[in-house]
């Protein structure tokens, strides 16, 4: 083989295909039934949308962009996630004269250039909401309500929601500067990188792997002990809902997320089940982002869910979980009478039922088999001496049943067969 897929990409076929449909539909049945509309955007924008809207020391923006500069020299960067995009368009289509808030639902592929391993790779997809326009704190609740649904809908159990509050700037600021001074006391305990965001971007030490600067964090001080009185509010109430709703958390005060744009409400729904890459989703507020593109103050709130993990998840979580095409009527056929076939399965697929046939020649065993692959529910035999009565046999695959009707009636038995 002279080709293979690069590093940390991989095709998805056949069932990991089908189930990839299944997870997807189903996240985008909820979103639509919380009034969720969809925004696609492009696979690439401006550099610095990223570089100002994730924050120029994080992870992804110094090491993991897909940056490249194109024929006409613009540096232009592979989307590592879609929030900022979001704004951008939000901003750029005006969307700020709808009403508010808008909420959106997104579902494409990031990339990120990681270390791949189980659940973590350099093309992924994500299937994330985003709401902007309003500080409504039932907003944060329902954001978080619509992700814990989504999985009850999936069928994953063994759960863990992580909640935090990131503050506001007020807060954030008064939080960096004791972490600041905490971590210039550890600072030779630190790696390289984390020297320099001990002075540039101390709350970015958080998210290092490196296990000195782990331990080196393990009594830094917390954001909890800095919120201000607004804040307090806010998380106060968005817990209290999440209470009146029946949605257990855990309180993570070191529940910090990669991103510079979070705000106040912070969350992550993980599973022990994933190993090392647990998260299945996360998000949170976002109340400074609109405006540092260029917008009015705006508050908004979102997440995204990382589909190919929720389809581990699922393999191992919910043992009901198959996906596979099924289809409803295989029509067999041999000779000149597959002419007759053929149009009958036009005749089918125009009722808007599933229908397929053999396209190899087999024999009419051979085309049996076939239809068992498919998993058809029945099969309409056109033998020749069938035919010369004007009729075909019809198999129940699942009773076995067997029964000969008339050609003529084909499309009645198969509108009271499918009820379509
Ligand atoms: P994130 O936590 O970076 O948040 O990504 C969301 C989810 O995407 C993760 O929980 C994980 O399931 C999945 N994911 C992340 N990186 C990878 C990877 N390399 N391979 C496979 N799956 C991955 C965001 O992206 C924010 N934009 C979420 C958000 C929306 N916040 C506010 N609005």
């Amino acid at each position: 083989m002279k080709f293979k897929v690069p590093r940390g990409t991989s095709d998805v076929v056949f069932e990991k295909a089908e189930k990839k449909q299944l997870v997807e539909d189903t996240a985008i049945t909820m979103f639509e039934r919380f009034g969720y509309r969809p925004i696609i955007t492009p696979t690439f924008e401006h550099t610095e949308l990223f570089q100002r809207g994730i924050g120029e020391n994080t992870d992804i923006v110094q090491k993991e962009m897909y940056t490249f500069k194109d024929k006409g020299g613009r540096s232009l960067t592979l989307r590592p996630e879609g929030t900022a995009p979001v704004v951008r368009a939000y901003l750029e289509n005006g969307l700020a004269s709808r009403s508010l808030p808008v909420k959106l639902y997104y579902c494409g592929q990031m990339f990120r250039y990681e270390r791949p391993q189980a659940g973590r790779y350099r093309e992924f997809w994500q299937l994330g909401v985003e709401a902007i326009g309003t500080k409504d704190a039932f907003i944060d609740a329902e954001v978080i309500l619509l992700l814990v649904r989504i999985f009850e809908e999936m069928g994953i159990k063994d759960l863990e929601l992580h909640l935090n509050s990131m503050g506001c700037p007020g807060c954030r600021k008064s939080f960096s500067e004791a972490l600041r001074k905490y971590l210039a006391d550890k600072i030779e305990h630190l790696c390289e990188d984390c020297q320099k965001r001990a002075r540039m971007n101390p709350l970015r030490v958080f998210d290092c792997k490196v296990r000195g600067c782990q331990s080196a964090i393990k009594d830094a001080p917390l954001i909890s002990n800095f919120w201000c009185e607004d804040c307090c509010n806010h998380f106060e109430t968005v817990k209290g809902l999440l209470n009146d709703m029946g949605v257990s958390y855990i309180l993570n005060p070191a529940l910090v997320r990669g991103f510079d744009y979070y705000t106040k409400t912070t969350f992550e729904v993980r599973t022990e089940s994933l190993g090392a890459q647990n998260a299945l989703g996360g998000g949170g507020r976002y109340d400074g982002l609109v405006e540092e593109f260029g917008g009015q103050s705006t508050q908004a709130i979102g997440f995204a869910i990382g589909t190919e993990r929720v389809i581990m998840a699922m393999e191992i979580l919910n043992e009901n979980f198959s996906a596979g095409s099924k289809i409803d009527v295989f029509v067999a056929s041999i000779g000149e009478a597959r002419k007759n076939g053929f149009k009958i399965l036009d005749s089918l697929r125009k009722m808007g039922i599933s229908a397929d046939m053999d396209y190899a020649e087999r024999s009419l065993k051979g085309q049996m088999k076939l239809s068992d692959k498919l998993k058809a529910s029945h099969v309409m035999i056109l033998g020749p001496d069938e035919l010369k009565r004007g009729n075909c046999l019809i198999r129940d695959m699942k009773s076995g049943e067997q029964t000969e009707i008339k050609l003529t009636d084909i499309s009645l038995w198969a509108k009271n067969c499918f009820k379509k």
